[in-house]
């Protein structure tokens, strides 16, 4: 039986979970500069699924609360790094993370949320827990502070229809805040 379980950042055993990305990912190659720029802010909590005592998968999970949509201060959730065991794949277990992902983002009271993916390949995944194509870039700051641009962005309504609506116009400029997710 699997277990999904939200805990935050700082409370992770993040050696646990270091090490299962090593296993599932294998020893990451030296990040770029353009990388460590680009991803500099640690996620505010990270879904967890277990199987007994076996990490199998996890999702690092964003609580934004300084995101502009147009002129419009709001709040996002962002999800990224939706990784599951290779051993684990294709049994509904990233969908289950997600779908607690949601729930939380929910709870937290986020307008709305994003993530970027491989929408070609991946789409279906999210369309599944309500995400559909921004079809158009969004922005984030990197840690030099310059607004940097993303392709390949979903979006999902969350708790506020209205922004998620005015988010998906083409004329509105998305900006999630420091980092990418
Ligand atoms: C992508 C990934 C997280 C999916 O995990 P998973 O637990 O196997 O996914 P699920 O079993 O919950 O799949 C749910 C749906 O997504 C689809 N899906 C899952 N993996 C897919 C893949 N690699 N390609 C295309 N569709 C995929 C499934 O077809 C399934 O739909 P179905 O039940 O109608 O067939 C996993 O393959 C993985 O860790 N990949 C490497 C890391 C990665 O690419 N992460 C995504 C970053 S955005």
């Amino acid at each position: 039986m699997i277990k999904i379980t939200i805990v935050r950042y700082g409370d992770a055993d993040l050696g646990k979970i270091e090490s299962f990305k090593d296993e599932v990912r294998g020893k990451p190659a030296e990040r770029s500069q353009e990388h460590i720029r680009n991803f500099f802010r640690p996620p505010d909590y990270i879904v967890l699924a277990h199987a007994g005592s076996k990490l199998v998968g996890m999702i690092r999970l964003d609580v934004r609360k300084e995101v502009l949509v147009g002129s419009v201060h709001t709040t996002c959730g962002m999800i990224g790094g939706v990784l599951v065991h290779p051993d684990h794949r294709m049994q509904g277990i990233a969908q289950m993370m997600l779908k607690e992902a949601m729930q939380k983002l929910y709870r937290e009271k986020m307008a709305f949320a994003m993530l970027c993916t491989d929408i070609s390949k991946l789409g279906k995944l999210y369309k599944k827990v309500g995400f559909v194509p921004l079809n158009k870039p969004y922005y984030f700051i990197n840690s030099d502070g310059i607004p940097t641009v993303d392709n390949e962005g979903m979006i999902a309504s969350v708790c506020e229809r209205e922004t998620y609506e005015l988010a998906r116009r083409a004329d509105t400029k998305i900006n999630i805040g420091p980092s990418d997710a």
